[in-house]
């Protein structure tokens, strides 16, 4: 039985007729740009954050660089976040001027231990970025009390975390600013790139509603200081909002095959997601540790089931980014986790039969390998 990382097909024929028609009225009407699909799509993803300001941007990685220079951060700051996400987390920091300092992970949510963060704290530090990894959000209490304690800014990396709270409040109030993704393959993605900042702070939201737009002021052609072209399509914004609509419903069925995996691989020699208390795991991985995870990558692609590695090398050992880090060795968790972390095919199209069996082939190899190590 084929078991498929993903289904992009299937999803948009589920919002096909929603979609098609906001699609044709755009062509229609020619209104591509920041119009009506932003403004509702801001307002509602705002919304469900309890956030009061959303601002839609180009892409994930243009949220995080765009929200971090609306807090200020550049030249000579240091920011504390963690080695073990995607690389936009931290080359947006590098883009800034900034310098990443990497601290290590929790073994059990693969998010950042806060109790690694007081150590990195340096006169030069400005800000903590906690990234939300594959759909709960970092220990975010524990880290704004660090944050307030140290006087430091939280910009938090929400690209995989939209709709999740820790303890009944949103990404996106847990810092001055969050960055969402809507890269296609998120839980709410796009037809393509997209992305938007969450802030409760006027003035954040004031400078990134001009930095989308080169840096202008409120007078056409008057620019207040050095922007980006990073404005969302219509066209992605009515994407978006159209699947808006369905996100519970899809994030309510990820936690139904999470649920099928969990079952059948409890009593399986396996690393298997944590849940941390106060979260609401949306699971945008289903995220499990194996000592000999290539050997079970290419097991389940023998037997037709997708699995993905996210990420084989925490960016601390990347070439552009080694010189921010302290070399391998330095970062324990993180590199363990690297090195045996594989995600399993979790998305709302995939039928309980598919994920019983791609559990079930994960059972067997597991079982083989403990009798043969
Ligand atoms: C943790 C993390 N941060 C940032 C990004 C960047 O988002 P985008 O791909 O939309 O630019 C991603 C997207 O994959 C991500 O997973």
């Amino acid at each position: 039985m084929r078991v498929p990382f993903l289904d992009l097909t299937a999803q948009y024929n589920e919002v096909k007729p929603e979609i098609d028609a906001a699609v044709a009225e755009i062509f229609a009407t020619s209104a591509y740009v920041l119009g009506k699909w932003n403004r509702e799509l801001e307002a509602k993803v705002a919304a469900i954050h309890g956030v009061r300001h959303g601002i839609a941007v180009n892409s994930g990685t243009d949220a995080l660089r765009i929200a971090m220079q609306a807090c200020d951060i550049g030249p000579g700051d240091e920011v504390i976040t963690t080695a073990f996400t995607f690389v936009a987390s931290v080359e947006t920091i590098v883009q800034l001027g900034a310098t990443p300092v990497f601290v290590d992970i929790d073994e059990a949510t693969y998010n950042m231990d806060p109790s690694k963060v007081a150590a990195a704290v340096t006169s030069r530090t400005k800000a903590i970025m906690p990234i939300h990894l594959f759909g709960q959000l970092a220990n975010v209490s524990e880290i704004e009390r660090i944050a307030k304690e140290h006087g430091l800014t939280v910009v938090e990396d929400a690209a995989q975390a939209v709709g999740n709270h820790y303890e009944g409040k949103a990404a996106g109030n847990w810092g001055r600013a969050a960055g969402l993704s809507f890269y296609v393959t998120k839980n709410l993605g796009a037809a393509g790139d997209g992305g938007l900042i969450l802030t409760n702070d006027d003035e954040v939201k004031e400078r990134s509603l001009s930095l989308r737009i080169h840096g202008m002021g409120r007078e056409r052609y008057y620019y207040d200081e050095v922007g980006y072209t990073s404005r969302m399509a219509e066209l992605q914004a009515a994407v978006l909002t159209c699947k808006l609509a369905r996100l519970d419903d899809w994030n309510r069925r990820r936690g139904e095959l999470a649920e099928i995996y969990l079952q059948e691989l409890s009593d399986e020699a396996i690393g298997l997601p944590v849940t941390s208390v106060g979260n609401n795991h949306t699971f945008h991985q289903f995220t499990v540790r194996h000592p000999q995870r290539d050997q079970l990558m290419a097991f389940l692609k023998e037997n037709e089931i997708d699995s993905g590695i996210y990420y084989p090398v925490p960016l601390h050992l990347h070439k552009p980014y080694a010189s921010f880090g302290k070399g391998a060795g330095s970062l324990p968790v993180t590199e363990k986790v690297s090195r045996e972390c594989l995600s399993l095919p979790i998305h709302q199209h995939l039928s309980d039969e598919q994920a019983q069996f791609a559990a079930s082939q994960v059972a067997e190899f597991c079982r083989t390998a403990a009798v043969t190590r």
